[in-house]
């Protein structure tokens, strides 16, 4: 009997190879249906991008001079893209002379008639829901709570600590806080978090925190409260646990009126505030603009650097909030003939001007609209993408060895350059270079930072790619993100 040992080998050969390709497929196919990176977790307002809106100069479903809530159902794919997970309506509340005195709320229930019914409420948070978009609402407290106390006399009774009680806790008998009225309305209604506005003007009350913890009780754990950075400092000691305990996101407005070093020292020393002392703090919520300040466009030194500013803060440890308008550039309106002089202070709530809108509208608040950049709104979408699948971009700090520290670094700041790193265990590092300046600047870094890649900016056109250190160079109003290699 003879074996035919070539023919053996042969089939050895490819069975043995067979097995090894099938191994290897096996392992690969393994490894691509792993999740990619096993990333930390965060809740959905945290790190996520927020989107503030003024509702009456958003869009109007039927054409109209005063935007609605139809309005922002029908624009909800445009947020999808901008890759917004929370939208903050600043004031849907009726008053005399909506929204021209948007703030004398007499009612936290009723929707000022010009912007909808609450059927339209509903119906524009669901729409936003299916695009997994939250509501948020900001419901003006202090002005709403003096309103109430000429109303009411048992109101004005000063307590014992001298201070004036507006809430009271435990409520008597058949008694409602209006708060909480108005808390279960709107979560009946689909909202899901609330900025509780001008709470640091009742900072004193007694039975402030009390409250705040009934309203958070009300809320549960994956609705949220924000707050301001004002009524954080102004609340007293002996209460700021509990206060810090029952809010999700404090805002605070990074001013960039001030300059470099101003800008570095105020990153710094929120960075260093308890709000980074520990893990489960709130987290910062960072505006740039808000209803009652200057546009964006118009504070800084050439409009078109609304691009560069709104990636700083993008890169920054916390949840960024855009104010409508300032991704495209958008300008207060101007008013050359002092036509509306009496409504200055609503200047800067212009309507947002919508591309392709086939409709001639004269909106509530008209005057000449300077040309607005749409285009950017690509560029920050690319920065929201970057932002979301980066744990150093989207977590706030790092706890190692019984330590919390913010996982950002303000590396340089000088002139008016500024350069923000931001790390996380076992990742990729970020830096963002930003030239706040009103002159090209070219800077050299190569003692700080040895090599790294373009992957966002500094305009719309630029090329991705290597960047050199040496000379890392900036139009005024530029910023550049860069990863590190
Ligand atoms: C809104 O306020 C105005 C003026 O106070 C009032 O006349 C009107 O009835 C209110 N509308 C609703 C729906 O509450
Ligand atoms: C607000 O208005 C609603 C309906 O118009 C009314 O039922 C409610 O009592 C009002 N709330 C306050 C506090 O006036
Ligand atoms: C809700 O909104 C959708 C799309 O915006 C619209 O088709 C629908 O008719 C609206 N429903 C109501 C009750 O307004
Ligand atoms: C509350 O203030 C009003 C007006 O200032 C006054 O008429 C009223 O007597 C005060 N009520 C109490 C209980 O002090
Ligand atoms: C004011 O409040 C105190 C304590 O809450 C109470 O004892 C007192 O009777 C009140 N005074 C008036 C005039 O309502
Ligand atoms: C600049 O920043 C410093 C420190 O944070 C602050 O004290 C100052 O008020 C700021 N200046 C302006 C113009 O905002
Ligand atoms: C925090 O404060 C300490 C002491 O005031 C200071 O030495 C440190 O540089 C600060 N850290 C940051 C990031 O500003
Ligand atoms: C903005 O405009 C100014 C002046 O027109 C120009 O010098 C600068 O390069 C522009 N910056 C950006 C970021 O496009």
């Amino acid at each position: 009997m003879s074996w035919n040992w070539p023919l053996i080998r042969k089939a050895s050969t490819w069975i043995f190879l067979s097995g090894l390709v099938a191994m290897v497929a096996l392992v690969v196919a393994m490894i691509s249906t792993l999740p990619r990176t096993c990333n930390p977790t965060i809740q959905w307002y945290q790190g996520n991008l927020l989107y503030e809106i003024f509702p009456s100069s958003f869009y109007s479903s039927k054409g109209m001079m005063h935007g609605d809530l139809k309005g922002i159902a029908l624009k909800s794919s445009y947020l999808q893209k901008l890759g917004v997970k929370g939208v903050r309506l600043n004031s849907i509340f009726n008053t005399s002379n909506y929204p021209l005195n948007f703030e004398e709320v007499t009612n936290l229930t009723d929707i000022a008639p010009s912007l909808g019914t609450i059927q339209d409420f509903k119906n524009m948070s669901d729409e936003l829901r299916k695009r997994d978009i939250s509501v948020i609402l900001d419901l003006p407290i202090y002005p709403y709570i003096k309103k109430l106390t000429r109303k009411n006399n048992d109101m004005n009774n000063t307590s014992g600590s001298g201070s004036i009680e507006f809430f009271r806790r435990p409520l008597r008998d058949g008694e409602i806080d209006n708060i909480e009225h108005a808390l279960k309305h709107w979560i009946k209604h689909g909202v899901e978090g609330f900025y509780l506005k001008g709470l640091e003007h009742l900072a004193d009350d007694p039975n402030l925190a009390e409250s705040l913890r009934a309203w958070k009780r009300i809320l549960g754990q994956d609705r949220i409260i924000i707050v301001n950075e004002h009524f954080i400092n102004t609340v007293p000691k002996s209460i700021i646990n509990i206060i810090l305990n029952n809010v999700d996101l404090v805002d605070i407005k990074l001013n960039l009126l001030n300059d470099t070093a101003g800008i570095m020292k105020q990153i710094n020393s929120i960075q260093n505030s308890t709000l980074f002392s520990k893990p489960g703090m709130p987290w910062v919520h960072w505006s740039l603009g808000n209803v009652n300040s200057q546009r964006l466009a118009n504070i800084l030194p050439h409009g078109n650097a609304t691009l560069g500013a709104t990636l700083l803060q993008l890169m920054l440890p916390g949840t960024p909030s855009i104010f409508y308008g300032d991704e495209i550039a958008l300008k207060e309106i101007t008013d050359e003939h002092g036509d509306y002089e009496d409504i200055k202070h609503l200047h800067q709530l212009t309507m947002m001007p919508w591309q392709h809108n086939k409709m001639k509208m004269l909106s509530w608040i008209h005057g000449k609209v300077d040309t607005v950049h749409f285009e950017q709104a690509e560029v920050i979408k690319k920065m929201v993408d970057l932002r979301m699948e980066s744990p150093s971009i989207y977590m706030n700090s790092v706890y190692k060895e019984g330590v919390n520290k913010a996982n950002a670094d303000v590396k340089y700041a000088k002139k008016k350059f500024l350069l923000v790193q931001r790390w996380y265990p076992r990742r990729k590092s970020y830096v963002v270079a930003c030239n706040l300046g009103e002159e090209h600047q070219s800077t050299d870094l190569s003692k700080l930072l040895y090599s790294g890649v373009i992957v966002v900016g500094p305009n719309i056109e630029s090329k991705l790619g290597e960047v050199s250190f040496e000379e890392l160079s900036l139009s005024p109003g530029e910023s550049v993100v860069i990863g590190l290699n």
